[in-house]
């Protein structure tokens, strides 16, 4: 028994294959480094509804209350399409962000010097890119009520609102500017405060939170300019504030700035448990990838990089992190890569376990 608990959740789609190479590497850091985990697996998503009806068994939730971390693949795939509402794949994954009350999800955009021109832009662009999106994750459009498909004057119309609280806005804020006081003090606050009340009081909140990190630079953007500015000239952000329904739109722009969805890891965090570290999920950017799917041929970074970002977060072992994310580089720089990676000439690519066992190698060649 170790006194590291992580709940695993495959999910759908290539969910559990990427899961089965993380596997492999949650092993090797039992077996070499002492660091390992009493490691339990359950269902979420499609799965959990082919098995119980439901996206998310109270069971599971329960279990990912009392975790020290999840890990979580994808969620989501065209057979679950015409599922009514409330059973979709994805109600499960929102409902653990909910009853977790992981307010704060971390995306990194970072891009790997070995994949630099694999961008969309061009290389001088985003070489060295690092940005941090900090997403509000547990308010906003994504769950205020009302909400529903109602009719008026024989006419169905469909609502959703955006709400949100100053105490939420507050508390997103806060875990921003202390990541930027981390990084490179830069916060770069984006909503619509030129047509949305919930823009303007962002705003306000944001910038009275401010007063406390006075050694941080606060720059406040409408959503719609950071979208254009994040493919112009990505490398004038450091960290990113923004609420939920902007930060997946924006976050999958940023991600895709490195090259390949594939890459890129997040955590949700929450407020702190009774052993000081924060409540958390972690899970690969990435989604289920239907077309792919069965194949062997997704890449297992992101879910790789998201364990590391557990390692750092949840298990307080930043130099075992840091160890993860090396192999992954030396792997990338020696030209080992997946399909999504693909445009060089001559280079065949490995399978999704063979992505793990180039990284195992380079684990067991760090020791
Ligand atoms: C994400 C995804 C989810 C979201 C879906 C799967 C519910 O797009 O994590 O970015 O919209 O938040
Ligand atoms: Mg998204």
């Amino acid at each position: 028994m170790s006194n590291h608990s992580l709940l695993i959740l495959p999910g759908d789609g290539i969910g559990p294959e990427v899961m089965a190479q993380v596997r492999r590497i949650i092993d090797w850091f039992g077996a070499n480094r002492g660091v390992s985990f009493d490691v339990s697996e359950d269902l979420v998503g499609g799965a959990a509804y082919d098995a119980h009806g439901v996206p998310l068994h109270d069971d599971t939730m329960a279990k990912a209350q009392e975790a020290d971390a999840v890990l979580l693949g994808a969620v989501g795939g065209p057979a679950y399409d015409d599922l009514d509402f409330s059973v979709k794949p994805e109600r499960g994954l929102l409902r653990l962000r909910k009853e977790m009350d992981l307010f704060s999800n971390l995306r990194p955009a970072q891009c790997f010097d070995a994949l630099a021109d694999f961008s969309s832009l061009k290389k001088e662009l985003i070489a060295g890119l690092d940005i941090m999106i900090v997403r509000e994750l547990t308010s906003g459009v994504y769950f205020g009520e009302p909400r529903g498909i109602f009719e008026e004057n024989g006419e169905r119309y469909g609502i959703n609102t955006q709400r949100y609280t100053e105490s939420e806005i507050e508390r997103a804020a806060r875990s921003a500017f202390e990541l930027a006081m981390r990084r490179n003090k830069k916060v770069c606050s984006m909503e619509k405060a030129n047509v949305m009340e919930s823009g303007i009081l962002w705003r306000e909140v944001v910038t009275r939170v401010s007063a406390d990190y006075p050694e941080v630079e606060l720059s406040h953007m409408y959503a719609d300019n950071g979208a254009m500015q994040l493919v112009r000239a990505p490398k004038q952000f450091d960290v990113i504030l923004t609420d939920n329904l902007f930060g997946d739109i924006l976050s999958d722009c940023a991600a895709m700035l490195t090259g390949s969805l594939g890459m890129l890891p997040s955590a949700s965090l929450g407020a702190p448990m009774e052993n000081g570290r924060p409540k958390a999920m972690y899970e690969p950017v990435h989604g289920s990838a239907p077309d792919i799917t069965g194949q062997g041929k997704a890449n297992p970074i992101a879910c790789t990089l998201s364990f590391a970002m557990a390692l750092r977060y949840s298990f307080d072992q930043g130099a075992e992190a840091d160890r993860l994310e090396a192999a992954v580089e030396k792997v990338l720089s020696d030209g080992v890569r997946t399909a999504d990676l693909l445009g060089e000439e001559g280079v065949d690519p490995v399978s999704t376990s063979g992505m793990g066992d180039a990284i195992l190698a380079a684990l067991d060649a760090s020791i």
